[in-house]
């Protein structure tokens, strides 16, 4: 992180979270954020039907609009759906969960509208179904990597090593599940982790988008640990 202010407000966001082992988690927040997800298969849905009950609005995409708009239309009125240009568009924030060998043409694609946007990054590189981008990925770390691929956007890693079977049910019991992100970016660490409660995980932010690199499956943060779990194993991973 080469700014400095950049590094303190970063530093507070984390002393925010990382000290909540004393707190107890937050409750759902009550005001409602448009969000964009891009990628509506079993992570966007799953999620995206947890925003909706917590409240926001939410609209989904992916290449399949007839598709998004059938999902959408059994989720009821703050449902909708676009083109992931659209969703971009609509989002305070936006989670983008498609397979990572397709982030090289979304990039592309979505362009300069990424700018300045907060992007819930939830892809996963795997090389054989991704190709060199995966291996790229898990060479030089996910979250760097994604900060590549999507070029502006204020990207938080997030739901990466957990299974989207259990996505739509945490918001059941809030706060016991734990959810390890990465970033470089304070405002964007906050709006995340505010949603990230309101679908029923408690965050942990464990540093910077170099952190990525362990929020992937097959790390020892994969699966699912209470809060305090990952603060012990992220402890135990600086220490190497
Ligand atoms: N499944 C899990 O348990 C899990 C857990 C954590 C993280 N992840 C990661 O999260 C990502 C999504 O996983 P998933 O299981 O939800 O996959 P999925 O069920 O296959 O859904 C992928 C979604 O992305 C859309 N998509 C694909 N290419 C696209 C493009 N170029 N532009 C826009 N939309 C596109 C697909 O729809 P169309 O093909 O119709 O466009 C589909 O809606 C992956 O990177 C995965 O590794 C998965």
């Amino acid at each position: 992180m080469k700014d400095r202010r950049q590094f303190i407000k970063l530093a507070t966001a984390s002393a925010v979270l990382l000290g909540t082992r004393n707190f107890p988690a937050l409750a759902a927040t009550a005001t409602s954020a448009p969000i964009g997800i891009i990628g509506s298969g079993k992570v966007g849905s799953a999620l995206g039907r947890s925003w909706i009950r917590s409240g926001h609005e939410v609209m989904f995409s992916s290449r399949n609009l007839e598709s998004d708009k059938a999902f959408a239309a059994e989720l009821g009125g703050k449902a909708r759906a676009g083109t992931p240009a659209e969703a971009l568009a609509f989002g305070d924030a936006v989670l983008i969960a498609v397979p990572y060998g397709a982030l090289p043409d979304l990039g592309q694609s979505l362009g300069a509208a990424l700018k300045g946007k907060v992007v819930i990054d939830a892809c996963n590189p795997f090389p054989a179904r991704d190709g060199d981008i995966a291996t790229e990925a898990r060479e030089k770390g996910a979250g760097v990597t994604s900060a590549k691929l999507l070029p502006g956007a204020r990207i938080v890693r997030a739901f990466n090593a957990i299974g989207a079977a259990r996505m739509g049910t945490a918001i059941d019991t809030p706060g016991k599940v734990g959810m390890p992100i990465a970033s470089d970016d304070a405002a964007a660490i906050a709006l995340a982790s505010r949603l990230i409660r309101d679908v029923g995980y408690e965050p942990v932010l464990i540093g910077g988008l170099d952190m990525g690199k362990y929020l992937m499956p097959g790390t020892p943060l994969a699966g699912e640990h209470t809060p305090d779990e990952i603060r012990d194993i992220v402890a135990k991973l600086k220490a190497q």
